[in-house]
């Protein structure tokens, strides 16, 4: 079964949140397939060691990366990503700033694929009230984009149904099923 790490900035716990519900959604399906990292602690160099990955930060000072995932950014630029699959997630709050809304998701899943990783998890920008978002291409996120702000009721099934459609994509929903029959 192929290993998931989750790498996460987050300033106020928001983000934190919803790494361990990730985490905990997937349990779900397999147990401690996720192992989650606070990119604060790590060094970026550590994503490499995961073929499946899942990136996640909070948009602030209007359209910047968290603080410690603007901090390791540069160094992504060092990273070859060639073959790896890559989900992301943001926080952010979609009335307040209404354009520069999930800034983050659309910086982390364009350098991931800058750097040769398939993006996976793309999500509908449906069900939202913003202006416009650079995490935007078509209809979708680049990313799954939560806030916590205006629709903190909707982001635990959020979370849930975009495990499901991440673990999909990631071929872990195959696995399980082989594996059980
Ligand atoms: C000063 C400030 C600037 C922010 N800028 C943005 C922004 O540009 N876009 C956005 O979507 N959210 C923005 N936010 C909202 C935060 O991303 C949101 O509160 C998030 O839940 C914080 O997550 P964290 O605690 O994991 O850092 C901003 C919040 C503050 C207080």
């Amino acid at each position: 079964m192929p290993k998931i790490g989750l790498f996460y900035g987050s300033k106020r716990g928001d983000t934190a949140d919803a790494a361990e519900k990730i985490k905990k959604s997937f349990d779900s399906i397999e147990k401690d397939l996720v192992t989650v990292f606070n990119i604060k602690k790590v060094e970026v160099t550590k994503l490499e060691e995961y073929d499946k990955l899942i990136l996640g930060s909070s948009t602030w000072e209007e359209g910047d990366l968290q603080l410690h995932w603007k901090r390791a950014f540069p160094q992504m630029d060092s990273l070859d990503l060639n073959g790896k699959q890559v989900a992301v997630f943001g926080l952010g709050n979609q009335s307040e700033f209404s354009t520069t809304f999930q800034t983050a998701i659309g910086t982390l899943a364009r350098k991931a694929r800058e750097r040769g990783a398939a993006l996976v998890g793309l999500w509908p920008a449906e069900d939202y009230d913003f202006l416009e978002s650079p995490a935007v291409e078509g209809d979708h996120f680049l990313g799954l984009a939560l806030d916590n702000t205006n629709q903190y009721e909707l982001t635990e099934d959020r979370i849930d149904i975009w495990v499901q459609q991440i673990a999909r994509e990631f071929g872990i929903i195959e696995e399980v099923e082989a594996a059980a029959s």
